[in-house]
């Protein structure tokens, strides 16, 4: 097996004679030992013999076959797309064998192009473990089913776990060099989970997150979307600070509890977010209640009001509090998946009504 790191130790073998502003690889995808990347030559001389040094070295580690798009390093049209950042300095493109160059590094995805029209939606919290990802999913669902056009990025790359709870068993295929997302209950979704072989671990360095999520954008064939929703890992770490500076125009949703500890820690995520000039569409209260099967009476077994102090510390408001419970979902069932609550179920209608809200807040 080719892992995308011994792609790129493979890559670095080959540029490290150059200077950054003459030769830069990019988006270097890695898929059944089928590499793809964006090389960007400050000179179109130097190609040819690149080109096979890079494919000698990357089949010396084990790749098939070897892509690479050639592009001119400066003002090329990667770079010319690519959005401005935090710093609203030009674009850079990222290197692929060392430290990302600034975290507005060039990306060409027509997603996230001026004038695009998809709004992207991360789904944060301090805390693990909250519901971000089953929000995420019902989410995206609840739209899908309000037939808007949707996508996940699973963002939470050592983490990944949108594929399981959606049921998800196939992984993509690549069309034209570019990874077309699985789509289940009409949601597109990328994650890190469809690149992994066998569960392993994945064990990298902080920049090489945000290179895994720069390809989310750039190599993946997403088509047009209405909205992209982002599943963050727990807490203000290196994935979700990429993504605030990657996406400045992304909007947020905060989970919790209703439990104090848990609304404290997802208050950080909410400053962070605020630090950031994400506007904060709403909070979502998850495991607010358990309703009593015999008296159908309400039970606060994690506390109540985290939710609602929340909401009103970051100004922003209480969008939904989403009872305990599984889905009542079979493994029989065609359309099986362990966390997707059904339409017309008291947490699927929540989460219609959670979608509604979505979109009379972002107007599309
Ligand atoms: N309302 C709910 N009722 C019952 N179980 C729930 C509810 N929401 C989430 N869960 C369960 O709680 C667990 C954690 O949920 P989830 O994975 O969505 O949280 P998370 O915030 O994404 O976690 P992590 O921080 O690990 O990414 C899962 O097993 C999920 O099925
Ligand atoms: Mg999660």
């Amino acid at each position: 097996m080719l892992t995308r790191e011994q792609a790129l130790e493979a890559v670095a073998s080959v540029t490290a004679p150059y200077s950054a502003d003459t030769v830069s690889v990019r988006d270097v995808v890695v898929k059944d030992r089928q590499v793809s990347m964006t090389v960007l030559t400050a000179s179109e001389d130097i190609r040819p013999s690149l080109e096979s040094a890079l494919r000698e070295a990357l089949a010396r580690a084990g790749a098939e076959t070897v892509h690479c798009r050639f592009r001119a390093l400066d003002g090329g049209a990667g770079a010319a797309a690519a959005p401005q950042g935090q710093a609203g300095g030009k674009a850079q493109p990222a290197a692929a064998n060392g430290p990302v160059q600034g975290h507005a590094a060039g990306l060409d995805s027509p997603l996230l192009a001026p004038g695009s029209g998809t709004q992207f939606i991360a789904v944060a919290s301090g805390k693990g473990g909250v519901g971000k990802s089953t929000v995420t999913v019902n989410l995206a669902v609840a739209l899908a089913r309000k037939g808007k056009r949707v996508g996940i990025i699973d963002a939470d790359i050592y983490g990944f776990s949108v594929p399981d709870m959606m049921g998800i068993e196939t992984r993509p295929e690549i069309v034209n060099e570019r990874v077309v997302p699985i789509e289940r209950f009409g949601v597109k979704v990328i994650s890190m989970g469809f690149f992994v072989e066998d569960n392993s671990p994945i064990v990298w360095r902080g920049p090489m997150l945000g290179k895994m999520l720069r390809n989310f954008f750039a190599e993946i064939e997403w088509g047009e979307l209405d909205y992209l929703l982002l599943d963050l890992p727990p807490g203000t770490g290196d994935v979700a600070l990429d993504v605030h500076q990657i996406i400045p125009q992304s909007k947020e949703i905060i989970v919790t509890t209703p439990h104090a500890t848990a609304a404290f820690v997802a208050a950080r995520a909410g400053a962070m977010a605020i630090k950031t000039k994400h506007e904060i569409i709403g909070v979502v209260e998850n495991m607010s209640y358990y309703k009593c099967s015999k008296c159908g009476e309400p039970e606060y077994i994690f506390g109540r009001g985290g939710g609602a102090r929340l909401a009103e510390n970051l100004h922003s408001e209480l969008m939904a509090q989403i009872p305990l419970g599984q889905p009542d979902n079979h493994i029989s069932e065609p359309d099986f998946s362990p966390s997707v609550y059904k339409a017309e179920s008291e947490t699927g209608a929540i989460y219609l009504d959670i979608a509604e809200q979505v979109i009379q807040k972002c107007g599309r």
